[in-house]
């Protein structure tokens, strides 16, 4: 018996910026198995309908990382998306390259800036030269050191992550979810011999810039989790420097704040991150604020049951807590 197909309504970005005023999509109508992936079909247009469709691919087993693009706006890997589901949730398919990287043609970016901020925070092993490790020695890591880094060795460089990153697109000098992720695996990696210099570096290099969206784990085809990772390196970052920087500042100030009200308290969290200078500067907006919605400003009371915050940040410090 014949497989069931479906007739796949697919619109493509076409772009080729040496030639054309604006980009354009194309409409194409293909009779599909539901299984088929994206790639797969782009592959038979640019076979059968248009030669001059440009796209990037090498393996067609989601191990390369090459075609990565946005299908119907998500960050996905073209070979590991099948059509049918895409279809029946959008009614449609629209396939356009990856955000946050300007086109080259069609479906294909320049990645020159996703690896020039991934270089620049040096995410290597350094080891200390004066105590070269002796040939032939063993992985000396345990199995539960090599546990801290489990997901980010999975990482196959596509750039969903890259693509998918609100805070990327706010500040091109923002290394990236994946960049930091690696960046987490040698810090935790024993033996590294710059994880203080890293933990210093990084926070006036962008860790802080992090939205915490979650965007960049949604987007990642091999479940690395980058935002998970780069929350665990602002946790070290805190341990190694404490609150001398903005970012871990507001990030401190942020937890006490909520702890003591179980509401945020606005004003404060800007003395808390700013200082009282700080607070000073932003002093035009607050009477902005305030006279349009004075309710605002005022100190939030706390709420019924603060008790219950207290519980939960008990339990979120030491976990074993609630549980004894
Ligand atoms: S072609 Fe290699 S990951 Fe899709």
């Amino acid at each position: 018996m014949a497989a069931k197909t479906i007739s796949a309504p697919i619109e493509v970005y076409r772009y080729d910026p040496s030639r054309d005023r604006a980009p354009r999509y194309d409409r194409f109508t293909l009779e599909v198995e539901p299984h088929t992936p994206v790639l797969t079909a782009l592959l038979s247009i640019r076979n059968q309908q248009d030669p001059s469709l440009t796209l990037r691919y090498s393996c067609r087993s989601a191990i390369c990382g090459s075609c990565a693009m946005q299908i119907n706006s998500k960050s996905r890997l073209a070979c590991q998306t099948p059509i049918g589901p895409e279809i029946e949730r959008h009614g449609r398919l629209v396939v356009e390259p990856m955000r946050n990287q300007a086109v080259l043609r069609d479906l294909v970016v320049d990645q020159s800036s996703f690896w020039q901020n991934y270089r620049k925070i040096e995410p290597y092993l350094k080891l200390d030269p004066r105590q070269p490790m002796p040939e032939g020695t063993p992985n000396p890591m345990t199995p539960a050191e090599v546990d801290r880094f489990h997901e980010t060795p999975r990482c196959i460089a596509c750039a969903a992550c890259y693509s998918a990153c609100p805070a990327v697109e706010s500040d091109p000098a923002f290394p990236g979810p994946m960049a930091l992720a690696k960046l987490y695996r040698f810090v935790v990696d024993p033996r590294d011999r710059a994880t203080q210099d890293r933990l210093v570096r990084i926070q006036t290099e962008g860790l802080w810039l992090c939205l915490r969206c979650h965007l960049c784990t949604e987007a990642c085809p091999k479940d690395v989790q980058p935002s998970e990772r780069i929350r665990d390196l602002k946790e070290l970052a805190i341990a190694a420097q404490g609150g001398t920087e903005r970012g871990s500042r507001h990030a401190i100030g942020f937890k006490e704040n909520i702890r003591e009200r179980g509401l945020l308290q606005e004003m404060k969290l800007v003395r808390q991150t700013d200082g009282l200078a700080g607070l000073a500067g932003q002093l035009g907006q607050g009477l902005r604020i305030w006279r349009k919605k004075p309710e605002t400003t005022k100190r939030p009371p706390a709420i019924e049951d603060l008790a219950q915050v207290e519980t939960l940040y008990r339990e979120l410090d030491d976990p074993t807590e609630g549980h004894r």
